[in-house]
């Protein structure tokens, strides 16, 4: 059985779970960008970085299989907003729908991780795409705006970090499931 895992993240934090996923469970974590190759692997993990509900690197990574018999894919998401909301996991999930194909996503297990944001560190495009989003939502009333707006709103132009590792747990379980 060979495993990989595999990270879309831009500023960092998706990498930092991809990381400690691999030291926990010994499994490679190597960026969409530098993969090639992926149709040798049985157990395929990718965690990316929520950005507008895409998550970073998948679709373009989920290309590359073109036999997915035998294959076991976990696809973690990592964003900033609350997903142990049940309308925002509906959401990030619809989302996740849209990007695969239909036979990719009904036999992917999907898990949702918690990142963080630090403004200061945005590139221009992300800093304005913000700025568009928070402009759009900021005076919605209450009842209109998404669990995603709100964490948008709370955090806008802030530095936060919501990383907690032992969310990693419930991946590790599915993985020794696979394994053994
Ligand atoms: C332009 C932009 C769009 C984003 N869109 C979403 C989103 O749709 N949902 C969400 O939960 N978080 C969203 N985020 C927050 C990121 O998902 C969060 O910062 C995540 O930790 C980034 O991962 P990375 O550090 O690995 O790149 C967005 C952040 C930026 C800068």
């Amino acid at each position: 059985m060979s495993n990989i895992i595999i990270y879309g993240s831009c500023y960092g934090t998706t990498k930092q779970y991809a990381d400690e996923l691999s030291k926990r469970t010994n499994i490679e974590a190597i960026s969409f960008k530098s993969v090639k190759e992926i149709n040798n692997y049985n157990n395929i993990i990718y965690l990316g970085g929520l950005y507008a509900g895409g998550v970073l690197g998948m679709a373009k990574t989920i290309k590359k299989l073109n036999n997915i018999a035998n294959k076991n894919i976990i696809i973690a998401t990592v964003g900033l907003s609350d997903s142990t909301d049940e309308v925002n996991k509906n959401n990030i999930r619809n989302n996740i729908k849209k990007q695969l194909p239909k036979e990719i996503f009904e036999k992917a297990k999907i898990f949702h991780l918690r990142g963080g944001i630090d403004y200061s560190k945005l590139n221009f495009t992300h800093k304005t795409m913000m700025k568009l989003l928070y402009n759009a939502v900021k005076n919605l009333p209450k009842e209109k705006q998404t669990v995603e707006d709100r964490a948008m709103i709370e955090t806008y132009n802030q530095k936060v970090n919501f990383i907690d590792f032992s969310s990693l747990d419930e991946i590790i379980n599915e993985i020794q499931k696979l394994m053994f």
